[in-house]
């Protein structure tokens, strides 16, 4: 199959069950977090998806040995790790690639990375990030694309992430839990993903406490062991099967979620008109005859998360009456209106903010997916559409 095109005959309502695969996001920062280790980790219900084989790639280049041991099943040995340098042509292609800077600063204490690619969804910088490597002690500038660190003394620290941050909170962890002292992270992201990792490294043996909250202590140990973990399966796969259900008019029963991490999305489907009930290890979701519009804001968690936002404009275009969506993320999102209404999608899009007059129908039409998420939402569109 050709996946830089796909053709959808749409008008059928979406019937059937599906197990959810291990969350990308979290498969990508225990990746790596599990290479801190001086024995190899065995990691469970990892997705096979083209991100997680670049960060695979990206730890062989610096010497960690990853091993293929079943299906989603992976050995990660950081025992072996013997380079402080990532290469440009794999770190372009996905943000995750900055968590071998914390990686390498941890365990290294250098570390040469350049600055990091992936969907394009706004100016996403790494100011955060860098502030946070300088509160340990570490001098850090950027040259030539890169990232230079290096840190000779690394001591815990007490640092404030100016505005909450999965993959600063994903960096600082790395580098607090092999990090002498306590280290404090206020503001820390909340996201399932970022408890996730912390259990993990607990497991290693590191020493964290607070995850999930929004201040996360650490005490640095010297080094961390191996461990077996089974990741958490993905919130937004789920709360996009679930959506795809809603916008067909159709019923699926989605398998392997956790019902928690779905709270804000289930919310919001329910008020577009959803039937939502929990079954055996799943969640059986039914599509309303008319689609309810209704107001959404992107917020970090628990708030309503910025990569279902494209998934509910595309439901939105055909609920009745007026929504509106504020994406305090990624701006960049609400760019995906614009492909919306090549399909009859009634849309305006001003800065942060979209407003979506619901239509009766939408149309096929060719259109181009911008990053991941909008891609999905514009195959929710199509399937939608007559
Ligand atoms: N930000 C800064 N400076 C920084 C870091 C972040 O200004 O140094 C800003 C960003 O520009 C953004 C906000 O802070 O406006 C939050 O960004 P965050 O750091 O939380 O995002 P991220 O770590 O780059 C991860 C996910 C994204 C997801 C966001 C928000 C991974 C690999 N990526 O990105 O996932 O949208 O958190 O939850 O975990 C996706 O899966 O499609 C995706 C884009």
């Amino acid at each position: 199959m050709n996946l830089d095109c796909l053709r959808i005959q749409g008008g059928k309502p979406l019937y059937g069950r599906i197990t959810i695969s291990g969350a990308k996001n979290s498969a990508l920062a225990l990746i790596v977090g599990a290479a801190l280790g001086e024995e190899p980790v065995v990691l469970e219900n990892i997705p096979d998806n083209t991100d997680v084989h670049v960060i695979f790639d990206l730890l062989r280049e610096v010497g960690v040995t990853v091993q293929s041991l079943d299906k989603g099943k992976w050995s990660v040995d950081g025992s072996t790790l013997n380079s402080s340098k990532a290469s440009y042509e794999l770190a372009r292609k996905l943000r995750a690639s900055f968590y071998l800077a914390g990686l390498l600063l941890a365990k290294r204490h250098e570390a040469v990375v350049p600055l990091p690619g992936g969907c394009f969804l706004g100016p996403r910088p790494v100011d955060f990030h860098l502030k946070g490597f300088q509160a340990f002690g570490a001098e850090v500038a950027i040259e030539h694309g890169c990232m230079i660190g290096k840190i000779t003394k690394p001591q815990g620290t007490r640092f404030f992430i100016n505005r909450s941050s999965m993959g600063t909170t994903v960096n600082l962890l790395y580098l607090a839990v092999l990090t002498p002292g306590t280290t404090i992270l206020e503001n820390a992201a909340k996201e399932p993903e970022i408890v996730d990792l912390a259990v993990m490294l607990n497991c290693m043996g590191a020493k964290i406490r607070g995850a999930g909250t929004d201040v996360i202590r650490v005490q640095g140990v010297k080094s961390l062991h191996g461990t077996d973990y089974s990741i958490i399966p993905d919130r937004i796969e789920a709360g996009t099967y679930m959506a795809g259900a809603v916008i067909t008019g159709g019923s699926i029963t989605v398998e392997n979620v956790i019902l928690t991490h779905l709270k804000p999305i289930i919310a919001k489907l329910k008020e577009a008109g959803a039937y939502i009930e929990e079954v055996d290890n799943g969640l059986f979701v039914a599509g309303p005859e008319i689609i309810r519009s209704l107001d959404v804001k992107t917020l970090p968690y628990p708030g309503f998360p910025t990569d279902m936002q494209s998934q509910m404009m595309a439901l939105l275009t055909l609920a009745h009456g007026t929504s509106i969506i504020t994406e305090n993320v990624f701006e960049n999102r609400l760019q995906l209106g614009a492909e919306l209404k090549r399909m009859g999608g009634k849309i305006k899009v001003d800065g942060r903010t979209a407003v979506i007059q619901g239509v009766e129908k939408l149309y096929g039409a060719s259109v181009k997916a911008l990053d991941l998420r909008s891609g999905a939402a514009l195959v929710l569109a199509a399937m939608a559409a007559v």
